[in-house]
């Protein structure tokens, strides 16, 4: 809320504050009737736009809505930028098109049957237990070794890749900045030995490929690179690992709706979409407003942070029938859960293939399982969870 006479704000809501069921989506409900446009004092204050339609007006605004500055709220300014989240039109495009070969849609797919085996071989030592933690021991690495097979990263560096991908989980979910740092040197020394190795020897990797890349005529620097795989062992792998997770719980939760994916696995990629759309397991990344607008009933100062809460708006009752509903075939809807416009998830085939391969493998191999004990979820920016305990049956 704004006092128009002094300009003073007061906080309307606070992210590092869940509902009392560890969710936002009671939060997210009142905020989208009360204040759509929401003002928090956390992370040095921010704007959290929470309708679809606002989100999507944002996201085709880069002018005013600028990634450049910061992608993510609060802004982690560490001395490179996340690439290529953390740029604008015109650069944006050709930093975003070195990805696009490695996670073309084609290229993913034809992934599907080596993602199943990463699953099954996961799964196979859990088969012989009666209790596991589905998040730890297989939702999360099983995201990291689907991400490092889609970069072709080389299978000597898939431990430390993985080793990466959890610390800064773990460091996201926990605000622990000096175990970022940390995650980043071990990158910085990655990064610098490739580029030595990769220069000499060039083939059809990931860092080949940014090696090969010219933006504007020059090649990336060593801090560009930095910053894409910073960024790529970020969002490439808490969001699917998330997704996976709110998976799994929710099929703990509603064994007629594992039975039904198990009897029509031709549904389990809408089931995907569902999961994605309903439990919004990134809940909203950042941009800086570059001049003072006007947005609903609220005045939005140049060089305020500005957060995309993708969460609130997959549950805009002005965007989606029953928003509320979790619907397991719900027909294709326009969820903004993969972002929209330039910055689009890169990586929604990768994170959709691979949930969709995880899931299969799990029913194939567990014909029932049940939530065992509380789970621990995460907290802005993403929701998901750290520990998911599930029981299932002891084999005869
Ligand atoms: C269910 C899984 C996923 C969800 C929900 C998700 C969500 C998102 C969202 C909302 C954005 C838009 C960011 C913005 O506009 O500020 C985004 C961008 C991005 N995502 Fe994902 N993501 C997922 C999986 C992945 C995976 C597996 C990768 C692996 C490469 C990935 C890499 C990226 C990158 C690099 C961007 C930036 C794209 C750009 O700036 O052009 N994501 N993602």
């Amino acid at each position: 809320m704004t006092d128009e006479s002094t300009g003073t704000k007061t906080a309307d809501w606070s992210p590092l504050v869940p509902d009392a069921d560890g969710t936002y989506a009671a939060r997210f409900k009142d905020m989208r009737e009360r204040c759509p446009v929401a003002w928090s004092d956390d992370f040095g204050g921010f704007w959290a736009l929470t309708k679809h339609e606002d989100i999507v007006k944002a996201c085709k605004d880069p002018g005013t809505f600028s990634s450049q500055q910061q992608f993510a709220v609060p802004h982690l300014d560490l001395g490179f930028p996340w690439l290529p989240l953390q740029s604008d039109p015109p650069d944006h495009g050709p930093y975003r098109q070195v990805l696009t070969p490695f996670l073309s849609k084609p290229r993913i797919q034809g992934f599907e049957p080596r993602l199943r085996e990463l699953a099954r071989a996961l799964i196979e030592p859990l088969r012989e237990r009666e209790t596991f933690d589905a998040s730890e021991e297989f939702a999360q690495p099983f995201a990291g070794e689907a991400l490092c097979l889609a970069l072709n990263i080389p299978e000597d560096m898939w431990s430390e890749f993985r080793s990466w991908t959890w610390n800064i989980s773990t460091a996201f979910s926990t605000g622990n900045v000096p175990l970022i740092l940390e995650v980043a040197a071990s990158v910085r020394s990655y990064v610098e030995r490739e580029i030595k190795d990769k220069t000499d020897n060039p083939g059809d990797d990931l860092m080949s490929a940014f090696l090969a890349t010219r933006i504007n005529g020059r090649s990336l620097t060593s801090t560009e690179i930095h910053g894409y795989y910073m960024l790529l062992t970020s969002a490439g792998h808490d969001t699917s690992a998330n997704s996976l997770g709110h998976a799994l719980h929710h099929l703990a939760h509603h064994p007629e709706h594992a039975a039904r994916l198990r009897a029509e696995p031709e549904l389990i990629p809408r089931a995907v979409e569902e999961i994605v759309r309903f439990y919004g397991p990134l809940i909203g990344l950042g941009r800086t407003c570059t001049k003072d607008i006007e947005l609903r009933d609220r005045t939005i100062k140049a060089g305020e942070q500005v957060a995309l809460v993708w969460a609130a708006a997959a549950r805009d009752e002005d965007q989606f029938e029953d928003a509320d509903t979790f619907v397991l075939d719900r027909p294709v809807t326009r969820s903004v859960s993969f972002g929209f416009g330039a910055h689009y998830c890169v990586g929604a085939d990768l994170g959709r293939v691979q949930i969709a391969a995880a899931i299969r493998e799990f029913l194939d191999a567990f014909s029932e399982f049940a939530p065992n004990g509380d789970v621990v979820r995460t907290i802005w920016p993403t929701q998901g969870f750290r520990s998911i305990p599930v029981r299932v049956p002891a084999v005869p």
